[in-house]
This record gives structure tokens, C-alpha cells and sequence, in this order.
């Protein structure tokens, strides 16, 4: 594929190939001087319409560990401010030749539109509610790493899946892996029709806990609640924060996940994601590096074979 828009597009041997190449490219970043030429010449632009930490320096320190140049578009000072549409943004950089464009924008499909309207590859860094696919795949090396696999475990998913994209490129991904998916909720953030995805659906953590194997949590969004219902968050943590009485129903080796950024005292209690016995909340950060130096690569791969098949 020329883009990575979504883990919807990817095959169970797509993201074998993804991970395995991430899983490669962990080693190599825990070396001192890491230099790697597989994206030397490439021109990277990140384009982040909405706040990140994770996922830009990620994405940045990626290209440039494999040698690209890399360009970082300051949005908020950009001419969107005079009126100029996301398009026209998108078509101005795209005339001055990028290799790759990484994008997040705060609405679903804003990202995949983009990708119609320029000949660059487009890397998906989170689309509103829709995927954050580069956030799936390192979960998943997260996962095969403490576990040994992604087949046949019981994942639970807590906490605002209405509202989250790495809730639903998760499930999307799992499903593909043949893991089991436990969602743990409040009804009033969970989509409506869920249960159409392949998952079981609990509203109590205790049930929802029982013998799994990893413990993924999510923030309340609350800037993605346009108005509607906001939970307490004295109440909610008392149903929902996972803490180590509650983490106790899950299986004894069960691993604890948090894609951030996190609220303590929220939805986690902040000694739980500090215990390194069982939270790899950090190691999803460092494998956050490897799985998008590896996407990248891969549609370097992909764009040199199909230059070289174009000119013979
Ligand atoms: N997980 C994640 O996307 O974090 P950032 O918003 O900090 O990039």
C-alpha cells in the first residue's frame, strides 16, 4: 500500500510483517549512535492539527533515525489561520515534494480525504474518533513482547471507547490476531451496536476483569465530548480507575496498558502505572519509535519498488 491510513486496510500478514520489523528496529535503538539509511533522500512533513506527545516526537526521532529529513509544520501558526483549507494545506505542501506526510486532525476521515488529494504516502497519527493505527501495531508489539503472542489472549479494553480511536484500531487489530475482547464501560461511553465488532461487553469491572491477560485504559476525552454527558470523576474512578485491588480480578500475570496521556486518580491509580511489575506502560512509549520507524520503511519499500517497476 502507498499510505497507512488504518489497521481496517491491513492483513494479519501486514501487521505480522510490521511488528516484526519493529521488533528489529527495538534492538537497534537501544544502541548508542543509532543511524540507519533506509529513508536517506525522504523528506518527511508532520502535520499535527490537534496536541501530541507521544506521537509526533515519535514519528520525529522515527525519520530521523532513518535518515530522513524531517520537518515539523508548527499548525497553529500556519495560513489555516487566514482561512486556508485543510486541502489547500495539504496540496501546498505537497507541491513542494514530501515523501511522507504524517498526519493527526481532530475529524474522522480528515486524514484519508487528505490522502486522495496528494502523491505522497499518508500516515495516519490519529483521525478524530475514527483509528490510530500506529498506536494499535505498538500495543500489539507491546503485547507479543510480554506475552509471546497475540493469538488467543483476553484483552480488556476500560474506560471511553465511545470517544476513542485507539479503542477501535485496537479492537480492530486484536480481532485480526484472534485475541478475545472484553470492553468494560459505562453505557454512556460505549457506541451504540459494539457489540457488532466481535467483543463482549461489560458494564462491572470485576466481571469484566476475570482471567484476562492484558489491561488496556483509556482517558475520558472529554474535549470530544461536544457538551454531552461528563461523568464525575470522583465516581468514575471509583467504578472504573484500575488499581491494584481491582487489577487483582484479572489473571496474577496480567500485563496493565495506557496509550496517554493518562489522568492519574482518573481512570488509573498512579502507583499501579508506576509499578513496573506491572505496568509496560513506558515500554509502549519505546515501542512507539520502532513501529513507526518500521511503517515508514516499509512504505519506502513500497514506493522504490513500484519507482524501479515504472522506469525498467
Ligand atoms: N497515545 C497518543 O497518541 O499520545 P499523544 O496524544 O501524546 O501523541
Amino acid at each position: 500500500d502507498r499510505h497507512l491510513l488504518g489497521i481496517e486496510s491491513l492483513s494479519p500478514a501486514a501487521i505480522t510483517e510490521i511488528l516484526d520489523l519493529a521488533d528489529s528496529y527495538v534492538d537497534f535503538n537501544r544502541q548508542p549512535a543509532r543511524h540507519a539509511d533506509a529513508l536517506a533522500g525522504a523528506t518527511q512533513i508532520n502535520m499535527f492539527f490537534e496536541a501530541s506527545t507521544r506521537t509526533q516526537a515519535s514519528f520525529e526521532l522515527a525519520g530521523k533515525r532513518l535518515g530522513a529529513d524531517v520537518m515539523n509544520m508548527a499548525m497553529q501558526a500556519s495560513s489555516l489561520k487566514k482561512g486556508e483549507t485543510l486541502i489547500d494545506t495539504a496540496t501546498t505542501l505537497n507541491a513542494m515534494g514530501p515523501d511522507l506526510l504524517v498526519v493527526r486532525h481532530p475529524h474522522s476521515g480528515a486524514v484519508n480525504l487528505l490522502a486522495e488529494k496528494v502523491t505522497c504516502a499518508v500516515l495516519n497519527a490519529g483521525d478524530g474518533r475514527h483509528e490510530h493505527p500506529t498506536q494499535a501495531l505498538l500495543d500489539a508489539l507491546t503485547i507479543r513482547r510480554a506475552k509471546g503472542r497475540l493469538h488467543r489472549l483476553s484483552v480488556a479494553i476500560c474506560g471511553d471507547i465511545a470517544h476513542s480511536r485507539v479503542a477501535r484500531s485496537n479492537i480492530l487489530l486484536l480481532n485480526r490476531m484472534e485475541s478475545r475482547i472484553r470492553l468494560i464501560a459505562p453505557p454512556t461511553l460505549l457506541p451504540a451496536g459494539i457489540e457488532a465488532f466481535g467483543v463482549e461487553v461489560f458494564e462491572d469491572m470485576e466481571e469484566g476483569l476475570r482471567d484476562v491477560d492484558v489491561v488496556m485504559m483509556l482517558r475520558l476525552q472529554k474535549e470530544r465530548m461536544d457538551g454531552g454527558f461528563v461523568p464525575s470523576e470522583r465516581e468514575y474512578y471509583h467504578r472504573y480507575g484500575l488499581d491494584h485491588d481491582k487489577l487483582a480480578f484479572a489473571k496474577s500475570d496480567a500485563i496493565v496498558m495506557h496509550p496517554g496521556p493518562m489522568n492519574r486518580g482518573v481512570e488509573i491509580d498512579g502507583t499501579l502505572a508506576d509499578d513496573i511489575n506491572r505496568s509496560v506502560i513506558r515500554e509502549q512509549v519505546e515501542m512507539g519509535v520502532a513501529v513507526r520507524m518500521a511503517a515508514m520503511h516499509l512504505l519506502a519499500r513500497n514506493w522504490r519498488a513500484a519507482t524501479a517497476e515504472a522506469t525498467a
